[in-house]
């Protein structure tokens, strides 16, 4: 392979005439942006431990009002990025959102998409244009871009969610901004997850011109998920059960650009997936084991938090049986038409 041409090599005063027309040389730069083989990434497997953050988040909720926040959040920022950058790996936005009870997070609609995955706490709940959705520990909430919603709680004690928002996308675009409204009139009636969608298989029976909804579904609680995942070990067998969240009406992933995919690991369980080219947030809803990401070891617990770059390789390792979610960028890369998956 030839080795290309660099910047020192170039004429002083030719340098400072392409830097006066505005323009650079390609070649010495080339490799920075199309490495060989595989992509450079600047992400760093991270891990965010909830009990160290936990107790910083009950702070939060002591020094700054929610009417000062908006959205009581912390970010989890990117190690290969530094301190306060706004993402955990190159595409995906990850922050642990604090409520009290009896607070409001005002109504607000942002062209970003959101998922909350629920912590801690009961009696929290969503409102995704006027249907109320209710919180509880380990359900997936979807706020997709373009939707109204505000938070809200009912309970007794505070209620800690994971969000997971494409924000680094829409950043990237310069296509990220956000509108502010009154609290929204909640629809009496259970979310569709309760109802229309209550069973894997059944749907609101079609009428002839019905308007379709894009988002139909908003809510999927873990109790279901939880058991498709059992149920499903108990006769496939081990070590891993892998469902995707979908789209009840269209069988794709939930959102455009995220893709969510629960875990269940067997105790004792070993799992070491393909270079996947999406990068991956592991959120642990239950269990104890460990994970080799890019050589580093993650000794991780229920309600850790961890991130992997595009194409690491990967071992997790279950101490006991253990839950997890897997957030991915999986769905973008595809409309990308270049996903891609390596064997090791
Ligand atoms: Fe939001």
């Amino acid at each position: 392979m030839a080795q290309l041409g660099t910047l020192e090599e170039l004429p002083e005063d030719y340098r400072e005439e392409m830097a006066a027309a505005g323009v650079a040389p390609l070649w010495p730069m080339m490799r920075n942006v199309l490495p060989h083989g595989a992509p450079k990434p600047v992400t760093k497997p991270g891990h965010w431990r909830y009990e160290a953050i936990r107790p910083l988040l009950h702070r939060a909720g002591e020094l700054t009002p929610v009417e000062k926040a908006e959205r009581r959040v912390l970010v989890l920022s990117d190690p290969g990025r530094g301190t306060g950058a706004m993402q955990a790996t190159s595409s995906i936005y990850l922050g642990l959102q604090f409520l009290l009870p009896g607070e409001t997070a005002p109504a607000h609609v942002h062209t970003p998409s959101a998922v909350r995955i629920i912590v801690e706490g009961e009696g929290g709940y969503t409102v995704v244009n006027g249907e109320k959705l209710p919180m509880q520990e380990g359900d997936l909430v979807l706020t997709p871009g373009g939707e109204w919603h505000d938070h809200g709680h009912e309970g007794k004690e505070p209620v800690v969610w994971l969000d997971a928002l494409d924000l680094p996308l829409f950043v990237y675009l310069e296509g990220s901004y956000a509108e502010e409204g009154p609290l929204q009139n909640q629809r009496n009636r259970p979310d569709p997850s309760q109802l229309d969608y209550r069973a894997a298989g059944l749907a609101p029976a079609r009428k002839l011109g019905a308007a379709k909804k894009r988002y139909p579904m908003a809510r999927y609680p873990w109790s279901r998920t939880r058991e498709a995942l059992v149920e499903t070990m108990k006769y496939d067998g081990g070590p891993v059960v892998e469902l995707d969240y979908i789209n009840p009406e269209t069988g794709t992933d939930v959102l455009p650009t995220m893709g969510f995919t629960a875990m269940m690991v067997a105790a004792g369980g070993e799992e070491r997936p393909p270079l996947r080219s999406c990068s991956s947030a592991f959120h642990v809803i239950e269990g104890k084991g460990h994970s080799i990401v890019n050589g580093e070891r993650i000794d991780w617990t229920a309600k850790d938090t961890f991130t992997a770059p595009v194409f690491a390789e990967i071992t997790h390792h279950a101490d006991e049986e253990a839950f997890l979610v897997r957030i991915h960028d999986r769905p973008l890369q595809e409309k990308l038409d270049y996903y891609e998956e390596r064997a090791r």
